[in-house]
């Protein structure tokens, strides 16, 4: 089993990223980092509780992170997630669930200097960045980063050429690739070229709800918002996932495909969040990062909607397969 942190911004798809890795047997999520993103950091906390609470995980500890960018004012995303960060299904609030007095950058920097660690991040880098402002060492340790973010040929999704995650916290993400450039390090990048490709349809949710109500209902509750999102701004039926496949591919590196490149991140200006991928060795610079660009549908699907659901593989083929191909 693989011991890993979980640092995000929940988050409608952060939640359902959560759910994916708490049914997953290779995976120990160790705890879980908020950090200002998609939902000011409070409420991000307050989320990953109340998702905790439906999985019965409330054992997993939650530690509040970051309030802000490193530099640039904070802009969240709250449009896109709802008023309370999970598709307005306004879930109660999980009582007697004060925050913690370590921070996030504190339980990180404990657990990684145990070693074995890795983190998968899925909200803006800026808890990963003040890390290194603290202890690069701790930073260094990690076993593997995958981190949800960024874009290679793919257009953006807040600017036409920059990614939320990346854009809301440029200079984070570029100490953190810069960081790793320097220390002969790769993260891996999930970024929209694969992520777009994974929609969830109406199809797919209904049949979630057949098969399993309770989990269905749920997704459904806390995606409905994202749906109509999705069709108002890109004309798509149904809503793009992205932080799930993250945690897909940290389970099953056979999932994305991709090449290794030197990458950074653009910090100011019309391109700002930009991730500029040397994909021709232009800068002649070793490789700090793996850029992703093909995905397996069927096998996240396959992996998200038995693991979520509680079902068989078999019975995924039977039902989900149909949909999946898509
Ligand atoms: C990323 O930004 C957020 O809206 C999502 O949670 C995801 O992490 C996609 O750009
Ligand atoms: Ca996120």
């Amino acid at each position: 089993m693989e011991r890993v942190i979980i640092d995000c911004d929940p988050g409608i798809d952060d939640s359902l990223a959560i759910m994916l890795a708490l049914k997953s047997p290779e995976i120990e999520v160790i705890g879980i980092t908020i950090v200002a993103g998609n939902s000011p950091v409070e409420l991000g906390f307050m989320n990953a509780k109340r998702i905790l609470k439906f999985l019965g995980r409330l054992d997993i500890p939650v530690y509040a992170g970051a309030d802000k960018p490193r530099i640039r004012d904070y802009v969240n995303a709250l449009d896109t997630h709802g008023e309370d960060g999970l598709g307005e299904s306004f879930l109660p609030e999980v009582e007697g669930q004060n925050v913690p007095e370590k921070s996030a950058v504190e339980f990180m920097k404990e657990t990684l200097r145990e070693g074995d660690v890795s983190v998968i991040a899925l909200g803006p880098l800026t808890n990963l960045a003040r890390l290194i402002d603290e202890d690069t060492d701790a930073f260094l340790l990690i076993k593997r980063l995958v981190s949800m973010g960024g874009n290679f040929k793919s257009h953006g999704n807040c600017s036409p050429v920059a990614e939320y995650n990346y854009w809301e916290d440029p200079d984070s993400a570029r100490l953190v690739f810069n960081t790793l450039y320097e220390h002969h390090r790769k993260i891996e990048m999930v970024g929209l070229d694969v992520t777009r490709k994974i929609v969830l349809t109406p199809e797919i949710l209904d049949e979630m709800k057949m098969v399993n109500p309770q989990v269905g209902d749920f997704v459904e509750k806390i995606t409905g918002f994202y749906f109509k999102f999705h069709w108002e701004w890109e004309h798509i039926r149904g809503c793009v996932i992205n932080d799930p496949l993250a945690v897909a591919q940290f389970i099953n590196p056979e999932i994305l495909k991709g090449f290794e490149a030197y990458t950074d991140v653009e910090t100011s200006g019309i391109s700002m969040g930009q991730t500029v991928v040397d994909s021709c060795g232009f800068y002649r610079k070793e490789s700090n990062a793996i850029v992703f660009t093909e995905v397996d549908k069927s096998a996240f699907w396959s992996m998200f909607i038995t693991r979520v659901l509680n079902i068989e593989t078999s019975k995924y083929a039977e039902r989900f397969g149909q949909y999946c191909k898509l």
